[in-house]
């Protein structure tokens, strides 16, 4: 069933006025809330006292309206008298300087007190509502994040450490400690990597940053096996934070849980200096979060109204809230969860809008939300369940992620923002993109995009090396092959691991100032010579070692020489990308990766308006989504029914400013 939902808060308001919410939201087609998630001062008021009574008139009352219960377990915001006897189990920055009280999210996930009143409160929970028969799942905590490098987390990590090294001796020798006499003769002399420890050592800063990772990682299990013991018939989930954070690896979060929740937020108070939406930004963020598991997920929170804590965001404009919960549907959500019911009068949020205003009564964002609950009323069997099927697949490597914020490179380049970029270009000609794991199994995808895997541990060189033999078209992009899995500069020429698939070798490599750019010129036969597109940030300069020279540099020293290639290998072909583009760079070079492996656009649209498909078995559904505020008009070629509105188109169609249109065959 298609879940529509808000995020309630029942605790923030007087039972009074608790029957009028539930009727709003049954009104409005809503079927499922989610609950508690920062509520544990009132389920568990003081240590070991446990209160469920209000929980349980507000469970009740939602179910009386036919909707169901999502459980967030409170462990983000725990109470004063937690952290009060607990004043060690506060977080400590890459400062070096411990949390305080007043906030969220100031706990240290390894912290043996804190864990044990986490698995205490989820276990309570678990209990008693293991067999209410409104509630259908959980969430585990909110939103996990932050490193901490408090000496319980310190004394864990040398912990880790143990587990991931055969003995010192290897340490020593994979990190290179022998640089700047850093060899360490007991564990317990090994550190985090501080800020004021200065620029670490690059096999320790990513050995800690896996550490920190896999502690919330381990965190969260512990909650997962309570849950599943109490409540085997409950799905459990966690809300991530799409493709921008980049502190835990969601690939690891994400593997024992039923599926991925995520917040979607397009229009945030410290995003200010534009009123401009990148459209392409939301949907790499939804297929991120598809890919964590190659299945489709919830929003567990879509933005309702203006963000905002200290500042207030621009106002989504009409039609938006809509229009950004059809492109998570359209990129495989099977629930919205808006955030949140109601605007809060009180705390750091009071600016974080929702649907209804801080007054409570219903204004043009419920008629919105009201509109869309409809909709999903008449459509969303039609839609549930239904998956994506894409062609082209883009590597997300959280290792190499790591290793650049350890060292970017280059001033200019982000790892992520790379990835964005290519992405985009893809995304305007209306191709369906997989976000896809390092090791992920590549063989059903027409075209592998990998931009620099930095970080290439082996058995990642032998799923792209294997891919290309069995006939696959593989691009990789500069600064790929550099080090190996302990962040170690590899002892070979670069692109390491990948310099025999791709036919290259880089002879030098040149990091350009921001004042300083190249061009490329595309050479190959078939592509026009006139066309020149700008780089800069960074130059490998490539010697051929069996491939062919696609585009050429045309300035500096390197002029004449290759800054893109293609090489033959077994049954398929290897593309590599030797530097950074701009938007046309990567439109002229999707295009041409495009025809040769042998992809059409969805369909041809204004750059405005997106177009994704779904697959319900053999029937396809065309998502349509207009991201201007003006009028566009599409041709979807074809005799289709817009699922929203039961009507038949089978010509040019306008769409309305920021208006949907999903599409089935007739
Ligand atoms: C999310 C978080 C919510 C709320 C919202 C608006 O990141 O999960 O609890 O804080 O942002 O700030």
């Amino acid at each position: 069933m298609f879940r529509f939902g808000v995020d309630y808060y029942p605790e923030h308001w007087p039972e009074t006025r608790w029957p009028e919410d539930a009727r709003l939201m049954a009104a409005a087609g809503i079927n499922v809330v989610r609950l508690a998630e920062f509520a544990w001062s009132k389920m568990e008021p003081s240590d070991g006292v446990f209160d469920f009574a209000w929980l349980d008139r507000a469970i009740d009352l939602l179910a009386a309206h036919g909707i169901a219960v999502i459980l967030g377990t409170p462990t983000a915001s725990p109470p004063p008298w937690l952290m009060g006897a607990h004043p060690d189990a506060y977080r400590v920055g890459p400062d070096g300087r411990r949390w305080t009280y007043g906030n969220r999210r100031e706990y240290c996930p390894t912290h043996a007190a804190y864990r044990a009143h986490s698995r205490r409160i989820t276990e309570a929970m678990a209990q008693h509502y293991a067999t209410n028969p409104a509630v259908i799942g959980w969430q585990t905590d909110n939103e996990f994040g932050d490193r901490c490098y408090c000496p319980t987390c310190v004394d864990n990590f040398q912990g880790w450490l143990r587990g991931h090294y055969e003995d010192l001796t290897e340490l020593n020798e994979r990190w290179g400690t022998v640089f700047w006499s850093h060899i360490y003769n007991g564990w317990e002399e090994i550190p985090p990597p501080l800020a004021t420890g200065g620029s670490p050592n690059p096999g320790l800063a990513l050995a800690f940053y896996r550490f920190a990772s896999d502690s919330y990682v381990t965190f969260q299990q512990e909650q997962i096996d309570i849950l599943r013991a109490q409540c085997p018939n409950h799905f459990i989930t966690h809300n991530f934070m799409g493709f921008g954070y980049d502190r835990i690896n969601y690939f690891d979060l994400a593997r024992n849980l039923d599926f991925v929740s995520w917040d979607n937020y397009q229009r945030m108070q410290w995003t200010m200096s534009t009123g401009v939406i990148d459209p392409a930004a939301g949907a790499l963020a939804a297929d991120t979060m598809r890919g964590l598991k190659q299945k489709n997920f919830w929003i567990m929170e879509q933005q309702a109204g203006s963000g905002g804590w200290e500042m207030v965001s621009v106002a989504p404009r009409p039609g938006e809230i809509r229009l950004w919960a059809y492109q998570s549907i359209a990129h495989g959500a099977d629930a919205i969860v808006f955030f949140r019911w109601r605007t809060m009068r009180y705390g750091t949020e009071q600016y974080w809008h929702g649907i209804l205003d801080h007054h409570g009564i219903p204004g043009r964002r419920y008629d919105e939300v009201r509109r869309m609950g409809d909709e999903i009323t008449r459509a969303g069997n039609d839609i549930f369940g239904s998956t994506v099927r894409a062609k082209v697949a883009i590597v997300l490597s959280y290792d190499a992620r790591f290793a650049f914020q350890i060292q970017p490179n280059n001033p200019q380049f982000d790892y992520p923002r790379h990835i964005g970029q290519i992405y985009r270009a893809l995304h305007a000609q209306n191709i369906p993109v997989d976000i896809v794991a390092p090791t992920d199994d590549l063989s059903g995808y027409a075209l592998v995009i990998a931009p620099s895997v930095y970080v290439l541990p082996d058995d990642v060189a032998a799923n792209l090396v294997e891919y290309v033999r069995d006939g696959g078209l593989l691009v990789v992009t500069q600064r790929s092959g550099v080090k190996d899995d302990d962040n170690t500069v590899v002892n070979m020429k670069l692109p390491g691991l990948l310099a025999e698939v791709c036919g290259i070798e880089v002879a030098e490599y040149d990091s350009l100032a921001p004042d300083m750019s190249n061009a490329v010129e595309f050479v190959l036969p078939g592509m026009t010579r006139e066309t020149m597109a700008a780089v800069g940030t960074w130059c490998d300069v490539l010697e051929l070692a069996g491939a062919e020279a696609v585009a050429l540099y045309t300035q500096d020293y390197y002029a004449g020489t290759p800054a893109i290639t293609r090489n033959h290998f077994g049954a398929g072909q290897a593309i590599y990308i030797g530097t950074v583009g701009g938007d046309p760079f990567y439109a002229t070079l999707t295009q041409w990766l495009l025809e040769l492996a042998a992809l059409e656009p969805l369909m041809e649209t204004p750059a405005p308006v997106e177009v994704t498909e779904r697959w319900q078995g053999d029937r396809r559904l065309l998502f349509v989504l207009n991201h201007s505020d003006s009028e566009q008009s599409v041709n979807p070629g074809g005799a289709f029914v817009d699922l929203l509105t039961n009507e038949t188109i089978d010509d040019t169609v306008t769409l309305a400013p920021r208006g949907v249109l999903v599409l089935a065959a007739a």
